[in-house]
């Protein structure tokens, strides 16, 4: 593949309206300069999410996601970069010539394979030969609709079917064999996948990756799939994603079942925002995959023991990637699939309902057998659950389970707190608080400096430029420095720009909240505030000396509470470092 142009990257951002881009995946709605709407990639109910098409950015002030048409583009369809660019620059008619690298890639050998074995299943399933696989299928109750979402297709029960019609379509057998799609032999090569229905595996953009192949009636194994390849890592996979990428975002929660068929039954009963593990467990790969899709997962794994343990054992998954967990659990049947035979839509829009947190359903769990009546049994439960409520990341959350974990204890929640405090580690929680309250107390003056500059451009001299160098805040200068390299150049300052060329995300996030915070001006004189916080930046190395010559007499004079007392910011800074 080429390198697009640096120039047409911009030009397909210019001529690309954000706001018409975005309406397609999320309604907004206009708000003075900006628009807003739901923001499409965490669950909320009041609209937070910001759109400029004047900056040509977007920011939501909930999750603090943010960047540019293209980036948006690429974390909601899936794409890489040149594929966000290409498919903008085909949108807004920009042309990007393609300079044609000669040898052609081997990813693209892979995936033609792929594409034509698809082709070539799903042509037999709809023939004579699939009619056995097309009754199975509807024995199970999948019909047309389903076959054609999921692109369902059947691999006759031939040896050298798929290889033969790959032969015949001159597609390089070596692809087929690195795609996993035949095997070699000491002359010639025969199909992976035989008298199997077959399941396409997709990525986010639909495109496949690889198959699953179930036997039709009894056999082993009962699925067989492809195996990994460069592309295909089952572990970052979830069956079905391709479907169900609209209803998550819709839905703000993602349902994760363990079987293919569970997967096909839970849409066609209208749960569309259901995806399928194939087989493995759970994994960090799989949560950041549905990263910016959903903030919660539902687990619906089977009803047996192993469903049970394999949920919980996410726990410390969820936990760790800071989605909200719940559990649903299924009073009969033994998968999803059976449990939906039984009970229908509506006994899974119950199960649904009253799913519960992941961490309940595990705080519960973990009482059992150890004998939590006895003291010995309540230490044991809390050594156990101990790790997991540590992990919760935010505060309001760990008090409740804590609260929850105490009640199941029946001793006062305040003896979990101290214990949380106490694993925390040197001094806990007021070390962050310590930070946040220096942190604004200190750069007020830095912020109101960037935010006046970005707003009037015209007002950049040499002292500004000055006081950009002097800011101590890390993430206000590099956002300060890259205006400054605007303004230097000769003029404006590109916003979407500033913001890609700062690489950490928090420091991203802020400096678009600060852009889009309130377009439509300032309450006092920008020139005013931008004087007096100029003045407070550039003098701070001598207010400092002075502050720190007082502290140091009154320290020598034994009186350090008094020090404590009048300059605790700068106390602070002194016990910091
Ligand atoms: P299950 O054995 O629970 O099968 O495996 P299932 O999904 O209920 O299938 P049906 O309803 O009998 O057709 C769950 C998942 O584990 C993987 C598959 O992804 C399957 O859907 N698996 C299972 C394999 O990869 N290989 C196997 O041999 C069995
Ligand atoms: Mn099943």
């Amino acid at each position: 593949m080429a390198m697009i142009p640096k120039e047409k990257v911009e030009e397909v951002k210019d001529r690309t309206s954000i706001v018409s881009v975005i309406s397609e995946y999320v309604p907004l709605k206009q708000r003075g300069r900006n628009f807003v709407g739901l923001c499409p990639f965490h669950s909320e109910k009041t609209p937070s999410f910001s759109v400029s098409e004047e900056k040509k950015i977007y920011y939501c002030f909930g999750c603090n996601a943010t960047g540019n048409v293209i980036g948006f583009v690429m974390e909601k369809d899936g794409l890489d970069f040149p594929e966000a660019v290409r498919m903008l620059a085909k949108r807004s008619g920009v042309v990007i010539t393609e300079e044609k690298v000669g040898v052609k890639k081997e990813g693209d050998a892979i995936s033609n394979a792929l594409k034509a074995a698809e082709e070539y299943f799903v042509k037999s399933l709809a023939l004579g030969v699939g009619a056995q696989a097309r009754e199975y299928l509807k024995r199970r109750g999948f019909g047309g609709d389903v076959i054609a979402g999921f692109r369902l297709g059947f691999a006759p029960d031939a040896w050298e079917g798929l290889t033969g019609s790959l032969k015949s379509l001159n597609i390089p057998l070596e692809a087929a064999e690195k795609a996993g799609l035949v095997i070699k032999k000491e002359r010639g090569h025969y199909d992976r996948f035989r008298g199997r229905l077959i399941f396409p595996i997709t990525d986010l953009r639909g495109r496949t990756i690889g198959f699953g192949g179930r036997v039709i009636g009894p056999g082993e194994p009962k699925y067989l799939n492809s195996p990994e390849t460069a592309f295909f890592k089952k572990g970052e996979t979830l069956y079905g994603f391709f479907q169900a990428k609209q209803a998550i975002m819709k839905e703000g929660y993602a349902i994760v079942v363990e079987g293919y068929f569970d997967a096909l039954a839970m849409h066609k009963s209208g749960f569309k925002n259901t995806v399928a593990t194939m087989g493995t467990a759970l994994t960090a790969g799989h949560l950041r995959s549905l990263k910016g899709y959903a903030t919660s997962v539902y687990t619906l794994f089977d009803s047996d023991a192993a469903g049970v343990n394999a949920a919980i054992r996410s726990l410390g998954l969820f936990l760790d990637e800071g989605f909200f967990c719940r559990a649903i659990t299924l009073d009969s049947g033994k998968d999803p699939d059976e449990f939906l035979g039984v009970k229908g839509a509506d006994g899974m829009k119950r199960a649904i309902a009253e799913a519960e947190p992941l961490m309940e359903f595990f705080l519960k769990r973990a009482m059992k057998g150890v004998g939590i009546k006895t003291p010995e049994g309540k230490a044991k439960y809390l050594d156990a659950v101990m790790p997991y409520l540590a992990k919760v990341k935010n505060v309001a959350e760990r008090g409740h389970y804590a609260a929850f974990a105490a009640s199941i204890l029946a001793i006062p929640p305040a003896l979990i707190y101290d214990e949380l405090g106490r694993n925390a580690g040197s001094g806990g929680m007021p070390a962050a608080r310590r930070v946040a309250v220096n942190h604004a107390q200190s750069h007020l003056e830095e912020t109101v400096i960037l935010r006046v500059i970005l707003k009037h451009p015209e007002y950049f001299d040499e002292r500004v430029e000055a006081a950009f160098e002097a800011f101590n805040d890390p993430g206000l200068k590099e956002a300060g420095a890259a205006a400054a390299g605007f303004l230097k150049d000769g003029g404006a300052i590109n916003v979407s720009a500033l913001l890609d060329g700062l690489i950490d995300p928090a420091v991203k996030a802020r400096i678009a909240a600060l852009i889009l915070k309130d377009p439509d001006g300032f309450l006092e004189d920008p020139k005013r505030m931008l004087e007096d916080s100029l003045k407070r930046v550039l003098n701070r190395g001598k207010l400092k000396e002075h502050t720190e010559a007082r502290i140091k007499r009154l320290e020598f004079a034994g009186r350090g509470d008094v020090a404590d007392a009048v300059y605790p910011k700068d106390r602070f800074k002194k016990r910091a470092t």
